[in-house]
């Protein structure tokens, strides 16, 4: 049985296109320029900055390096191609929460996006992005009166894992003549939201293909109980039985409620590769790979390189073997453990405070094969700190990093070519 779903930004029919051409290049004119009235509370300073290297930067700031982030998205883009088995990307937008990185995303290829939140998701579509998934519930009347207004905006889906949910969800959407597509979570060893059975999916599913304000758009489970595992083989393994479970529950749909699913959506960044070779997988739902962090960087085979660092200023260098610079827990995260900074600086941070990076020398800088190009760009050649020195401190978790920053610096060849506004930054409501 054919499903449908509104037509948005021209496009009709299934809603799987995703924006080209002259619609692309629009919504990210509208998007992009104008960074200064975007960001206006810092437009002064931002016109001096671009251009500028990123030693004039005030401290501390969040930059990605251009070059770097945009290969990870062409690595990616090439992988699932090379592939074969017909896996797309939606990927993330949780990660950066910016709409230019989103639009870029689009430009290279992916089929939408996936946001975490209303909020996120309202941020996504006022900065032009034509295709959205919520993967996660969204409950609560007036969250619901958003969920329903935003779909007359942009190609709309959200994860639904009760049957009243999805009524409520139709209920609104019909009175305010939206259409939400409704993509039903199933749980796969995550232990979060998800339909626990089969029966539930199936109900669900027809439920979804005759409610009005809604349409049946298919199924998620994420494995997020895998994406760290440190054994490949073991995480490959708990992968594939998470994929197992999510395409007998699209089967079922289909035998049982007479449904094609279009979209069977998984996977973070440390199974990527898992499910872009699963035949009968849509979309991969990966973020952090475009800008990898800290734990990312651990976890054998991911493959991508950091573009993300937060720059931070020497401030006080009170002891031959002990720096202070300027970042801190109000600029970086650590709920995945301790940040790194790059090799060849030949030091290591030894503790982080509220607005404190302590840096000791080490022998034994914390190495990872993804800090090579970053470190080679902006540490090398290797020379003695001092105050007022800029350092790059890489995130221990990249999504909660930039949460904290109300602006981006976007870096090629160590130039700020841009500045971004963090339009999702603190949007979880
Ligand atoms: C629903 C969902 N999909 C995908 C991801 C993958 O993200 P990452 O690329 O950071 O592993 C997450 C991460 O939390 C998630 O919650």
């Amino acid at each position: 049985m054919e499903t449908s779903a509104p037509g948005f930004f021209g496009n009709s029919g299934n809603g799987r296109k995703w924006m080209e051409g002259d619609e692309l290049t629009m919504a990210r004119k509208d998007c992009c320029s104008g960074y200064s009235e975007n960001i206006s509370e810092y437009s002064e300073y931002i016109k001096e900055v671009i251009g500028q290297p990123i030693s004039e930067l005030e401290t501390p700031a969040l930059m990605v390096d251009l070059d770097i982030m945009e290969a990870n998205m062409e690595k990616m883009m090439a992988f699932l191609k090379k592939s074969g088995a017909g896996v797309g990307i939606r990927p993330h937008a949780k990660t950066h929460k910016t709409p230019q990185i989103a639009l870029a995303q689009m430009a290279k290829g992916a089929l939408g996006i996936c946001c975490a939140k209303v909020g996120e998701a309202e941020a996504m579509a006022e900065g032009g992005l034509p295709d959205i998934l919520i993967a996660n519930q969204v409950v609560g009347h007036r969250k619901i009166k958003r969920l329903a207004a935003l779909s007359k905006k942009t190609n709309l889906k959200v994860a639904v894992d009760t049957k009243e949910n999805l009524q409520d969800i139709s209920r609104e959407s019909a009175k305010q003549g939206g259409k939400v597509g409704i993509v039903i979570e199933v749980e796969v060893g995550n232990k979060r939201g998800g339909v626990r059975t089969v029966e539930e999916a199936v109900e669900i599913a027809k439920l979804a293909s005759t409610l009005p304000g809604v349409w049946y758009a298919g199924v998620m489970g994420y494995e997020g109980f895998a994406v760290f595992m440190p054994d490949f083989e073991a995480r490959k393994a708990a992968a594939n039985g998470a994929y197992d479970i999510l395409l007998s529950f699209r089967d079922a749909i289909e035998e049982k409620a007479g449904l094609d699913s279009e979209i069977v959506s998984a996977a973070g960044t440390g199974t990527f590769q898992f499910a872009g070779r699963r035949q009968g997988l849509t979309d991969i739902e990966a973020g952090s790979f475009i800008f990898m962090d800290v734990r990312y960087g651990d976890t054998a085979g991911v493959g991508f390189r950091h573009s993300l660092a937060v720059v931070a200023t020497i401030t006080s260098h009170p002891e031959p073997d002990l720096y202070i610079c300027d970042a801190g827990l109000k600029s970086m995260s650590r709920e995945f453990g301790i940040i790194s900074t790059l090799p060849s600086y030949g030091v290591k941070v030894s503790n982080m405070s509220e607005e404190h990076v302590s840096l000791r020398p080490s022998d034994n800088p914390h190495q990872l094969p993804g800090f090579k190009e970053l470190n080679d760009k902006y540490a090398k050649p290797a020379k003695p700190l001092g105050i007022g020195d800029k350092v790059l401190l890489i995130p221990s978790h990249c999504c909660t990093t930039v949460n904290l920053h109300d602006i981006i610096y976007a870096v090629r060849n160590g130039k700020i070519e841009d500045v971004w506004k963090v339009t999702g930054r603190g949007r979880f409501v």
